[in-house]
């Protein structure tokens, strides 16, 4: 059956998020693209950076829905991520029905516990009948939250509804896109996993990184994006405490732009180190390296890569 928000092919998709300035490569948008057609969760691992978080945004925009999304954290429980009462209203609204003398236990019991009194939380958004379109699910960070709650997650993930003792089950007339990602901090269990679309994303390739900052930051001189982008890909071969992202990468094209440079200078180089690495030992090391040298390093690989 044709999915309700895509129907096109993957060069279609990679079109599509290319318009939404998101640069994805084959492989990515072919898991993307069967995560859609088979109705799977995609799971997202890689390196902080590389573009996990943003894919699920630009999917959303570039299939014109909804992106509600979830962000993991330790501690996280049912109440934020799918729903909870809204104790506070009830408790006013008790009180009026008190003194309005209208109070039996019955009627009391269905007005309070009736959907207006219901906070819908992410997970409860997302399968919420009376939505038109699918929305795409975000489920971010998920090696942040504790096991108990992936364990949860794939029961959702399975039957995409949810029991509200109170209320009764909700569940979603199309299930969403779910994109869940992780920075591998942890390894997430394997029944989330066997249940998802697997897809690694690596630090992107010089062209790649090249096609982001083309993408990102369009006022950046040619000459600079591409420095930028070949020194980058050197220092994340170096034995650096905490490798640049891309987001390191597109900051700092956008800083040595604003700084007026179309190209790199030693003098550039050493004033924004601070924008592509974010920890003292790592700027101590480079600073002072000769640019020229770290440069012809970058450029060296580059050559290799062509
Ligand atoms: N393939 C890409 N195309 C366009 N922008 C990208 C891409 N990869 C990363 N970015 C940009 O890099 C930044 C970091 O990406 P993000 O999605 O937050 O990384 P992650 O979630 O993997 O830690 C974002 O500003 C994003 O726009
Ligand atoms: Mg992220």
């Amino acid at each position: 059956m044709a999915h309700p928000l895509f129907s096109g092919s993957i060069a279609d998709l990679q079109q599509q998020l290319a318009a939404q300035h998101y640069v994805a490569d084959r492989g990515l948008a072919v898991s993307l693209f069967l995560a859609i057609r088979l109705r799977r969760p995609l799971f997202l691992e890689g390196e902080a950076g590389v573009g996990k978080t943003a894919l699920a945004g630009a999917t959303a925009a570039a299939l014109g829905t909804d992106l509600i999304r979830l962000q993991c954290y330790e501690g996280l429980d049912i109440s934020h991520a799918v729903y909870e009462w809204d104790y506070a209203r009830q408790l006013l609204e008790l009180r009026i029905l008190e003194a309005a003398h209208t109070l039996d236990r019955s009627t009391a019991r269905r007005e309070l516990y009736s959907e207006s009194f219901l906070i819908k939380r992410p997970l409860l958004q997302a399968i919420d009948p009376s939505r038109t379109r699918p929305a795409v699910l975000l489920i971010d960070e998920i090696d942040r939250a504790d096991e108990e709650f992936e364990g949860y997650l794939l029961e959702l993930l399975a039957e995409f509804q949810i029991t509200i003792p109170e209320l009764g089950t909700v569940r979603a007339a199309e299930p969403p896109l779910v994109i869940l990602t992780s920075n591998r901090t942890r390894e997430v269990h394997d029944g989330l996993k066997r249940r998802c679309l697997y897809q690694w994303i690596e630090y992107p390739a010089f062209d790649k990184e090249l096609a982001i900052v083309r993408a990102r930051v369009p006022h950046a001189s040619a000459r600079l994006a591409e420095q930028a982008a070949a020194i980058v890909g050197e220092l994340r071969s170096m034995e650096l405490y905490k490798a640049p992202g891309v987001s390191e990468t597109l900051d700092w094209v956008a800083a040595l732009t604003a700084l007026g440079k179309d190209a790199l200078d030693a003098e550039a180089f050493d004033q924004t180190l601070g924008v592509l690495l974010k920890s003292k030992e790592d700027i101590e090391s480079l600073r002072g390296q000769d640019v020229a040298a770290v440069l012809e390093r970058a450029g060296a690989r580059t050559a290799r890569q062509d």
